[in-house]
């Protein structure tokens, strides 16, 4: 592989969503935060285009393919070397930090002289992510890689935090909006353990199984509905610093997430694990498999219990920072 220096570093956090995953894609509220754990992407000169070591293709590369057409078509070639501690297709955002570490590295390329423009990364991360859901994806993944912290969004401006801008997807069921808002989370001594079940459950036929239960029984857009609400009084919770009221709405959360068919066995007995040391806890992301999150003051009581029941955990700090160039040009 060479021992080639890297011209450009850049890195991107993976997410967690507290409250209101799938919801949000019928325009309900929901709650992410950027977590601790981030994907690297090097980039550095070489003889062809290549991502850890196998020529850039376009059917297992779509993502960095795009992005090269966009920003550095006509640059010398370059290999990509791409590591981190986000478990991919676990619901913690790893395909969107993918799009927004590879996006700043080869925007910065392309441009050395601006900074990172976070509006057009993440609308650029954002349809990337609807292209791989075949069209039904909220700008959650993306927007909380590219801006870190706190991210709310939802169909309407919220009046707390900073609203950052709008997005607009056309998704098989009609047109959406979301408002996208950036916020600090008041400083405590709370955790998040993510408990990983191993097992694969595809972002695209979750969402896909949520659109034909609502197309089957319509009326159920009042489950959809119900989890809006619950993300609210969550928001709301959290803006205060109260950390008790915001792992209870969680649970609630949780609740609503298994009456609607997106969680499953494994995520139910790493949450029942979490439990009894935590503020609450529920999946994260589409469920069905992938992650559970749980909000804790004894991180360390709350990951070894999940470990006990057979899940993998990571620990977090809630609102990390966003798409960031760790080397760069000049
Ligand atoms: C996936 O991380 C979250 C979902 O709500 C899908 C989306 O928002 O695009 C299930």
């Amino acid at each position: 592989m060479g021992e080639e220096t890297a011209v450009v570093v850049a890195s991107a956090p993976g997410k967690c969503i507290l409250f209101g995953e799938h919801a949000v894609v019928y325009g309900e509220p929901a709650v992410a935060v950027a977590i601790e754990q981030r994907l690297t992407v090097s980039m550095s000169n070489a003889g062809t285009w290549s991502v850890d070591g196998s020529a850039l293709d376009n059917q297992k590369h779509p993502h960095i393919t795009m992005l090269r057409n966009a920003w550095l078509k006509d640059a010398p070639p370059m290999a990509l070397h791409v590591s981190g501690d986000i478990p991919s297709a676990s619901g913690l955002g790893s395909s969107a930090a993918l799009s927004a570490a590879v996006g700043a590295a080869m925007h910065h390329l392309s441009n050395p002289s601006k900074g990172i423009d976070r509006d057009g990364l993440s609308a650029f991360a954002h349809r990337a992510e609807a292209h791989a859901q075949e069209g039904r994806a909220s700008p959650m993944d993306a927007s909380t890689s590219v801006e870190g912290g706190v991210v709310v969004v939802s169909d309407r401006k919220e009046s707390v935090g900073r609203w950052l801008y709008t997005r607009r997807l056309t998704t098989p069921e009609g047109e959406r909006t979301w408002e996208v808002h950036g916020l600090k989370p008041p400083e405590d001594e709370v955790y998040l353990v993510l408990g990983n079940t191993g097992v694969y459950a595809p972002t695209s036929q979750q969402v896909a199984m949520v659109a034909q239960a609502l197309e089957a029984a319509p009326s159920r857009i009042q489950e959809i509905q119900a989890i809006g609400a619950i993300a609210r009084r969550g928001l709301a919770a959290l803006v205060k610093g109260d950390y008790e009221a915001v792992g209870h709405a969680m649970s609630e959360n949780q609740l609503l997430l298994r009456n609607l068919g997106v969680s499953s066995p494994e995520l139910e007995s790493l949450i029942q694990a979490a439990a009894p040391s935590s503020l609450g806890a529920k999946l994260t992301g589409a469920g069905g498999g992938g992650c559970m999150v749980a909000l804790t003051r004894d991180p360390k009581q709350t990951s070894e219990a999940i470990e006990l029941a057979g899940g993998r955990t990571l620990i977090s700090s809630i609102g990390n920072g966003g798409v960031r160039l760790d080397k760069s040009v000049n």
